[in-house]
């Protein structure tokens, strides 16, 4: 569920898929599809958004969340399969001829009998608002070029579009939402995402090569645009009698948000000063009670709250 208060513009799309997600806000509707009602299959794993990108060890499953508290900074993530290569992330400004740097860690993990590709995640700071930036990531041998646009600063009218998905998957349907919000004239900046990621947890095992085929099936819009993440019942991948008992290890792994610099101590809390002085509380359904908690807190410091709450 999510709750919108105040004149944002938002772009309300896509409340889909296999569990309801209801959500309350003032953007109108802005399309007329209504998704059909029956199960839809999943894309096979030769599909061509799946399709692995051309070179050696190529930077894969690329995708942005925003990096700080106000706008300034962004985690760049991506998956090399063959070796660990570049930590770096190269960027610059449109039009500019300096070139920036900065590096970041990498990790892999075991699910089951399934162990990850190399997972990188680099935050980018001090970046100036309203600007284009172009990165590249795979420094050093297969390189791939990407672009994003950071949000205009904070401050009274400033006009921003928020796309809200939830429960995606990787069904032919899922490929048919996401063409809807990349093709929706609204534009959405942002997206705030309520949970569901990849659906991997449906196949035997929890297959986590299902994680990895949503991450490249993504990329086409959040290695573009930040996607800010809300866990749902889906990213638990909790299969103790196969010996996985932490709970949300993929989605942990995978999917960062700025925590720590947001003064939260979970992950799966955070605060971020939007626009418009707007503030986009985050959390997870097993902090339920951290939330309510620092709630107070965060009203005295910011004039919009977005609550975003994925229900399982
Ligand atoms: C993991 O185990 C399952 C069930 O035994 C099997 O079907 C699958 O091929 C295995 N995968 C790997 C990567 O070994
Ligand atoms: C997914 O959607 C894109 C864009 O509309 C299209 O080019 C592609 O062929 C689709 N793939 C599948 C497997 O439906």
């Amino acid at each position: 569920m999510g709750v919108l208060r105040g004149r944002l513009v938002v772009l309300c799309l896509l409340i889909i898929c296999h569990e309801s997600v209801v959500l309350v806000c003032h953007g109108g509707i802005t399309s007329s599809f209504v998704r059909q009602p029956e199960k839809t299959i999943d894309m096979p794993l030769n599909s061509d958004v799946f399709k692995v990108p051309h070179g050696y060890n190529a930077p894969q499953q690329v995708h942005i969340t925003q990096g700080d508290h106000e706008g300034r900074a962004v985690i760049v993530s991506w998956v090399t399969p063959d070796e660990a290569g570049s930590r770096t992330v190269i960027y610059w400004r449109e039009n500019s001829k300096y070139r920036f740097s900065a590096k970041g860690a990498v990790l892999r993990y075991k699910f089951y009998n399934y162990t990850s590709g190399y997972i990188h995640h680099c935050t980018v700071k001090n970046l100036e608002f309203d600007t284009k930036y172009y990165y590249l990531v795979g420094v050093g041998g297969t390189t791939r070029q990407f672009w994003f646009r950071t949000p205009p600063r904070v401050g009274p009218d400033v006009p921003y579009t928020f796309g809200l998905i939830g429960d995606l998957g990787q069904s032919y349907d899922s490929n048919r939402t996401l063409a809807h919000y990349e093709t929706n004239p609204a534009k959405g900046q942002t997206v705030l995402y309520v949970g569901d990621l990849s659906y991997a947890d449906n196949y035997p095992f929890h297959d986590n090569r299902r994680w990895d085929t949503w991450g490249r099936f993504m990329e086409r819009s959040v290695a573009y645009q930040p996607w800010i993440w809300t866990a749902g019942n889906h990213e638990i991948d909790f299969l103790p009698e196969n010996g996985e008992t932490v709970p949300f290890k993929p989605f942990k792994r995978r999917y960062h948000v700025p925590y720590k610099a947001s003064g939260s101590t979970a992950p799966f809390g955070i605060r971020s000063r939007e626009l418009r002085h707007t503030s986009l509380y985050y959390h997870h359904i097993l902090h339920m009670e951290n939330t309510l908690l620092s709630l107070n807190g965060l009203k005295r410091s910011f004039q919009r709250l977005i609550g975003l709450k994925h229900h399982g």
